[in-house]
């Protein structure tokens, strides 16, 4: 990013997060989708939402201010990236993850960033994840636990596609949250078998998931910390999506050192997480997310390729290589045990 020279540059980094707003409560208000079920005026789109005509016209005008969506003689109409990825049943609806993570557990977090900052807790007397999303009035588990898996399932299935585990027979999915990527890897392979490996809370969800998928019967869980609970070994791949970014960089050698000893001679260790470049230059939502990941744990690390690929060779593996995965927001590396 070239360093700025305009005050309005500053301005629209300080009233950014007024426009993230309008987008959760535009999706509070499902307004992508009645405009795509025909609700085009402002009296429709009043009348179909419950809010008066005032105060939609301010978060309307705000909507187009950013082009989510556009107005022609007093018609409103969904850019196209909004009818692809923020309209129920469209073919990239992923409003619940915008909606439940970025605007309730990302949002709510980041107003503690600054406590995180200092090295001091978020909550005094319960873990973040705990404060943020089972506390009265927080996002609810239920809620957190399907918004995250419908965000997991679309790179999910960039993941299987793009990782050749052909000859592989068993998967392990440390951090394996919902389900999502093992689902994903399951059904390409059809010979493989998954352990998913999480807190015990989040493995109720899994199983729920599993059966729904029609996957329970290829699916085994193991509930536990992956710090201190033993993994399952004779593995060929073993996937940590989104882990190392959550636990301390004091943790991390320790994880490597463990799928290093659950894998086969030959197996792959696959990494996929938000990750900056080595020169910490960006990419930008990368940057982001590592900044709400301290949140987590005051031990967080700014992950780049080069972090990711010493830790694993320090372990023993041989890298191949890192990769992005989400453009300009995830990186996935690749090692495999010699
Ligand atoms: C952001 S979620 C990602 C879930 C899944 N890997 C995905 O990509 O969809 C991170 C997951 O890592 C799990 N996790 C974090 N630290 C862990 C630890 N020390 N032991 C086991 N699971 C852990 C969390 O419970 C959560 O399910």
């Amino acid at each position: 990013m070239k360093p700025i020279d305009d005050v309005r540059q500053i301005s629209a980094i300080t009233y950014g997060f007024l426009a993230s707003k309008a987008l959760f409560a535009a999706l509070d208000l499902d307004i992508f989708t009645k405009i795509a079920g025909g609700a085009a005026t402002l009296t429709a789109l009043s009348e179909a939402t419950g809010v008066a005509p005032n105060r939609l016209r301010t978060l309307l005008t705000t909507l187009k201010t950013v082009g989510l969506i556009s107005e022609a003689d007093g018609a409103f109409a969904n850019a196209p990236a909004t009818a692809t990825y923020l309209v129920a049943g469209a073919p990239g609806d992923f409003r619940d993850y915008v909606r439940v993570v970025n605007g309730g557990f990302l949002y709510e977090g980041m107003r503690h960033v600054e406590k995180s900052l200092r090295g001091e807790r978020v909550f005094p007397d319960k873990g973040f994840y705990e404060g943020i999303v089972y506390s009265e009035g927080g996002v609810g588990a239920e809620a957190f636990g399907a918004a995250q898996h419908k965000g997991s399932l679309g790179p999910a299935r960039i993941f299987a596609k793009r990782v050749d585990l052909a000859g592989a027979r068993r998967f392990l999915d440390v951090g394996g949250g919902s389900g999502a990527y093992a689902h994903a890897v399951l059904r390409r392979y059809p010979e493989m078998r998954a352990t998913i490996l999480d807190f015990p809370e989040t493995l109720e969800t899994a199983r729920r998931y599993a059966a729904e998928a029609g996957l329970s019967g290829r699916i085994a869980h193991v509930g536990g910390n992956a710090i201190t609970t033993a993994w399952p070994g004779g593995q060929d791949a073993v996937l940590m999506s989104y882990v190392w970014s959550a636990v301390g960089a004091a943790d991390i050698p320790a994880l490597a050192r463990r799928a290093f000893d659950a894998l086969n001679p030959g197996g792959s260790v696959l990494i996929h997480d938000f990750m900056v470049d080595d020169a910490h230059q960006g990419p930008d939502f990368a940057a982001w997310y590592l900044l709400a990941a301290i949140l987590d744990n005051p031990g967080a690390e700014c992950l780049t390729p080069g972090f990711v690929e010493g830790a694993l060779g320090d372990a023993g593996f041989a890298v191949e290589r890192t990769e992005p995965m989400l453009d300009g927001i995830t990186s996935l590396t690749r090692a495999r045990k010699p």
